[in-house]
């Protein structure tokens, strides 16, 4: 398998849109990174994503899978022979069982559009407005067995303001997470 010097070979779980892989693939472009988007892989053979992969001659793959078993076996081959060094879960929206990170035995990082530990889980913009607090923001953290919440590496607050409803939570929100995940994923291989 093609490595770059200098640079670790990820692989990136997504389920849909894919604007925080496209962040990271911008990002791994530049002098700064770190990383080398290796390998793109998605349970939705459909997401909007892998285009983007596809326009960067990136690996990637759409998954049709009868269940989360029948995913995970999958995908847990293609990480085998791509040989990455870790694994980013960007959009994924299905949960990665415990099974699947004993197997894999390499890190696995995920983004979450809240302040964790606070809002694990779905929903977290309208929770956060409902409950009128003053700051929303992201996270990137370690994935572990115990949903949402595994080492925090990176955290980025945005002020929530009078007028915001989810909408423009949301996206405020989603500009922060493509600035931190690049950020947090360097950081994380320094001192892997
Ligand atoms: C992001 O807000 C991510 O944090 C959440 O789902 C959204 C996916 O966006 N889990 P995208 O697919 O990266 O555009």
């Amino acid at each position: 398998m093609e490595k770059y010097p200098g640079k670790r070979n990820i692989a990136v779980f997504i389920s849909g849109r894919g604007s925080n892989l496209k962040s990271l693939i911008k990002h791994s472009k530049g002098k700064k990174a770190l990383f080398k988007v290796l390998v793109v892989i998605s349970n939705n053979h459909d997401a909007e994503g892998l285009k983007y992969a596809s326009k960067w001659k990136i690996k990637n793959y759409g998954i049709k899978c009868k269940n989360k078993l029948s995913f995970e076996n999958k995908s847990l081959k293609l990480l085998k022979k791509y040989n990455v060094d870790l694994l980013c879960l960007a959009g994924f929206m299905k949960i990665i069982s415990g099974n699947f990170i004993k197997k894999f035995s390499k890190p696995i990082l995920n983004i979450h559009p809240s302040l964790l530990p606070k809002y694990k889980g779905l929903n977290t913009h309208e929770r956060a407005i409902k409950n009128e607090d003053k700051f929303a923001g992201a996270t990137i953290h370690k994935v572990t067995e115990k949903l949402d919440s595994g080492k925090v590496i990176l955290q980025k607050k945005v002020r929530i303001l009078k007028s915001d409803n989810v909408r423009s939570l949301r996206k405020k929100v989603l500009k922060v997470e493509h600035k931190i995940y690049a950020k947090a994923i360097n950081k994380f291989l320094t001192n892997l």
